[in-house]
């Protein structure tokens, strides 16, 4: 939640800090902000409800000179989203400026002690808050404002990454983080040869200019000068040695690339993105799979009792998804939480069991609680996450990257089909380890797995008229999903992409369980979408449709491709090619994906940033 972004140097700060803005958009879009110090001296803030167009046309006509900048887009936590509460925030002497994305849980009392000592506040928000403090610690204790954000950030509780700009110093930019993601991006002007700095929530901003980047660790501070200085040091003034990473991540990544929409460009990605996540975990010759996260840690897996899997969102349908997939293929029961919920219970954990963290952005805040929580039980950690260098990743024990490439349409659709590759490539791998396959179960499993990319590629190939057909629906108030055992997850997923971005409302539901309510709702209003293969409980979800046909909903239907029996019984139906049961999520989601996609295109949404969400939800 919220995007950071920020530069100083030799070049024009605006055009790289609002271009950096669009790109972290999919953090938040409440309202949009900048600040820069002009070369007067004069530090200007601007500021706008609303999206970072919105921003780009408040400031036509003003001073946006200068090379050293910082920007900010948010999603609203503490404060209506408006003006006053968009940030830069100004501390009270307008010498200060400061972007800040997490949450200030003390702030309240910090900021009735700085009332008591005088200072005023414009805002609702607890970024002001900091500001002031910060402020507050550079007059009380007479130093600048390095030591002054060490002083003001050991007194609060909460997250936080921030940036920093000093009218009184223009050369420099302080920023730390705790909790909440921070980039710096190490550069040269292209023409002057001298050094530059970008700071961003992520690598997003920055790839354009530099793959140099060092990542700030938890309480870490940072100051950077035009000069090329950037020092590091932690909350107790230790200084700490930067470690610079070459980012692996180009910008074709992060266009459109002629489609209309991020998240259909990212639908149609899916073949190969799906290949990339597979390349070298799969040797084809061999039929093996090959996981370096579980082979370094073989004896941890072959001996754990347990396995957790924490996540939120659409994350939390494919770690559903992974259980059925590793209860069956390693016979290691599994559980699958809402890292939500799991942070604030007492969990039971045992040494031997092994905890999973399962999140695209890597950042989600539920989640790395959770796992945090989980470590100190003693679990051993893994992760699944798509963003490289996010915090996830860097607290586990082990992991595995998606490496499905940025994902930036806020309704998630290639990070799903790899997170459950990479689930059902994690139950294969130890599968193998604990013999728990058949050697010929094994391989055929495998050999099917890598087919997945080129039957999705026929998915989309075939369904393309979705978009005529999802016309029909933008009447509709309510759709119902239906799916059986490994399809329970993807009648879930369905109807949250149907939800995110078209809002209306949908519901999932195990196809048996309708009798026990959904079906009171069905009426010749209702679709009703089932995702019904011909495979293991075939017949009985074709009992379903007939229970709903009977009271007159309407069936959309998700088939394999020949069969004729359930296309006559549908109002619509949608093919996909014969896989193995266990692997059919990956397929039957894509008609789902596009039909949500159609939908809301139908009804006019904004289906790349829809209303109140935001694709990293860094804040509990
Ligand atoms: C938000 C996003 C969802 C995502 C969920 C979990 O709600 O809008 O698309 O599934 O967070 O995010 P994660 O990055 O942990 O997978």
């Amino acid at each position: 939640m919220c995007g950071i972004v920020g530069y100083i140097g030799d070049q024009e700060a605006y055009p790289i800090l609002i271009k950096g803005l669009h790109r972290l958009e999919y953090r938040g879009y409440d309202s949009a902000g900048i600040s820069l110090i002009n070369n007067k001296g004069e530090l200007n803030v601007y500021k706008a409800k609303g999206k970072v167009s919105a921003l780009e046309k408040s400031v036509e006509g003003k001073d946006i000179s200068g090379t050293i900048g910082i920007a900010h887009t948010r999603w609203a936590t503490h404060g209506e989203p408006n003006t006053t509460n968009a940030h830069p925030h100004f501390s009270q002497s307008k010498n200060l400026s400061l972007v800040h994305n997490g949450i200030i849980e003390n702030y309240k009392p910090l900021r009735t002690e700085l009332e008591k000592n005088g200072m005023t506040f414009c805002s609702e928000t607890d970024t002001e808050v900091l500001v002031q403090l910060v402020e507050f610690m550079m007059v009380s204790h007479k130093c600048d404002l390095y030591n002054a954000v060490q002083l003001a950030l050991k007194n609060v509780v909460g997250a936080y990454a921030i940036a920093i700009l000093e009218k009184s110093h223009p050369d420099q930019i302080v920023c730390a983080r705790k909790g909440s993601p921070l980039i710096i991006g190490v550069g040269k002007d292209k023409t002057s040869g001298r050094p530059e700095f970008y700071i961003g929530s992520d690598a997003t901003p920055i790839i354009e200019y530099t793959n140099q980047v060092i990542y700030l660790n938890d309480e870490e501070i940072a100051i950077m000068n035009r000069a090329g200085l950037l020092d590091i040091t932690n909350l107790s003034n230790v200084k700490q040695t930067p470690q610079l990473v070459t980012l692996q991540m180009n910008l074709d990544q992060l266009e459109k690339g002629g489609y209309p929409h991020f998240m259909l460009k990212e639908i149609w990605e899916q073949p190969d993105a799906l290949r990339t996540c597979i390349r070298g975990r799969i040797d084809k010759a061999e039929k093996d799979v090959l996981l370096s996260g579980i082979i370094d840690h073989r004896d941890k897996f072959i001996n754990c009792r347990r396995i957790i899997i924490c996540a939120c969102g659409t994350s939390w349908h494919s770690a559903l998804i992974g259980k059925y997939f590793i209860e069956e293929a390693c016979q290691i029961p599994v559980e699958v939480e809402y890292a939500s919920e799991f942070r604030y219970r007492n969990p039971v954990i045992h040494p031997d069991d092994i905890v999973i963290a399962v999140s695209q952005s890597g950042e989600t805040a539920d989640t790395l609680a959770a796992i945090q929580l989980a470590k100190e039980k003693g679990a051993f950690l893994y992760g699944i996450c798509n963003v490289i260098g996010s915090s996830i990743p860097r607290a586990t024990h082990s992991g595995t990257y998606l490496h499905v490439g940025p994902e930036i349409g806020v309704a998630s659709t290639k990070a799903f089909t790899g997170q459950v590759i990479t689930l059902c490539l994690l139950g294969l791998a130890i599968a193998k380890e604990k013999k728990t396959l058949s050697n010929e179960m094994f391989h055929m499993l495998v050999d099917e797995l890598q087919q997945i990319p080129d039957k999705i590629q026929w998915t989309l190939e075939n369904n393309k008229n979705i978009d005529q057909f999802a016309q029909m629906f933008t009447y509709c108030k309510n759709f119902i999903y239906l799916g059986r055992g490994y399809n329970y997850p993807v009648a879930l997923e369905g109807a949250l992409k149907l939800k995110e971005i078209s809002y209306i409302h949908a519901e999932g539901y195990p196809a048996a369980e309708m009798k026990h309510g959904p079906i009171a709702l069905i009426d010749e209003e209702m679709p009703v979408v089932v995702i019904a293969p011909k495979h293991g409980m075939y017949e009985k979800v074709v009992s379903n449709i007939q229970e709903i046909k009977s009271r007159k909903g309407k069936i959309i239907s998700v088939i394999t491709e020949d069969d004729t029996v359930v296309k006559n019984m549908s109002d619509y139906s949608f093919v996909i090619p014969d896989t193995r049961d266990c692997f059919v999520p990956l397929l039957a989601v894509i008609p789902l994906q596009l039909l949500s996609y159609y939908v809301a295109i139908a009804k006019g949404r904004n289906v790349d940033q829809p209303r109140n969400l935001a694709k990293s939800v860094t804040v509990e």
